[in-house]
């Protein structure tokens, strides 16, 4: 069994082998790095600014954002596959994104001369160019910022971190998933609908509550106030768990 520090060590060097095998190798050297500890984010707290190079020139984030939603979601690096089909995935769902009027921006700790070169594969083999920013952070600031890098699962490349900062710049979803999986995306524009319906209505969603499905009534809110606010009526299974339809569909 190995220890945790061991794991560590271990993924991070199965990652270089696969990063030695797929990236190009004219690449310029890597910059020192130091990982520092950087403090967690949690839900309610404000979104960190940064200003930080893009496949989209230097984006100030906080500006950028405007005042609309963002996605800002890490990968551990570039040339790699996981990442590469994840991109792609994301581009072919920016129309989705933009209908919630949500900005999504990506993240790895490589230089944008990679990010450039790996556009090329995205477009090639993914069926969609690269239509939202990709940071480069090779000097790890954001990754830092919003505690991207995780040591024990590997020493200096970023986890799959997501996060979901509203209009106000406040974090609204953490989620983090090992470099081995994949993310679906789908599901973050499910938790988007949930946020932006919930954010205007007194109810929330249940588990695998898809749009248009059923809601459920807050607790805070009482039956002569339900009544009145939703006109469709509701089922009334126990005082607490109460279900309407969406209202606003
Ligand atoms: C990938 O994106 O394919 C990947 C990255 C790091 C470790 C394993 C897979």
């Amino acid at each position: 069994m190995l220890s945790q520090h061991e794991y560590g060590a271990e993924k991070s060097r199965s990652f270089e082998a696969m990063r030695a095998a797929t990236a190009p190798t004219d690449r310029p050297a890597a910059p020192p790095i130091e990982v520092r500890p950087s403090p967690s984010l949690r839900l309610g707290d404000k979104a960190p600014d940064f200003t930080q190079d893009s496949t989209q020139g230097p984006i100030r984030f906080h500006e950028w954002m405007g005042d609309s939603w963002a996605v800002l979601f890490s990968h551990p690096a570039d040339f790699t596959p996981v990442c590469t089909t994840e991109l792609g995935t994301v581009a072919r769902l920016k129309p989705e994104f933009d209908r919630r009027k949500v900005k999504v921006i990506g993240l790895s700790v490589d230089p944008l001369f990679f990010h450039e070169q790996w556009a090329g594969d995205i477009a090639e083999t993914q069926g969609a160019e690269l239509n939202f920013p990709l940071l480069a952070d090779a000097n790890r600031k954001v990754a830092q910022l919003y505690d991207m890098i995780h040591p024990n699962a590997h020493a200096t490349e970023t986890v799959r971190s997501v996060f979901i900062i509203d209009p106000d710049k406040t974090v609204r979803l953490i989620h983090t998933y090992p470099a081995s999986t994949g993310r679906n995306f789908d599901e973050l524009l499910r938790v988007i609908d949930s946020l932006q319906l919930t954010d205007d209505q007194k109810v929330a969603t249940p588990a695998n509550w898809k749009p248009g499905e059923d809601v459920v009534i807050l607790p805070s809110v009482r039956n002569d106030e339900a009544d009145k606010l939703f006109p469709g009526g509701y089922r009334e299974l126990k005082p607490y768990l109460r279900i309407t339809p969406q209202p606003n569909r």
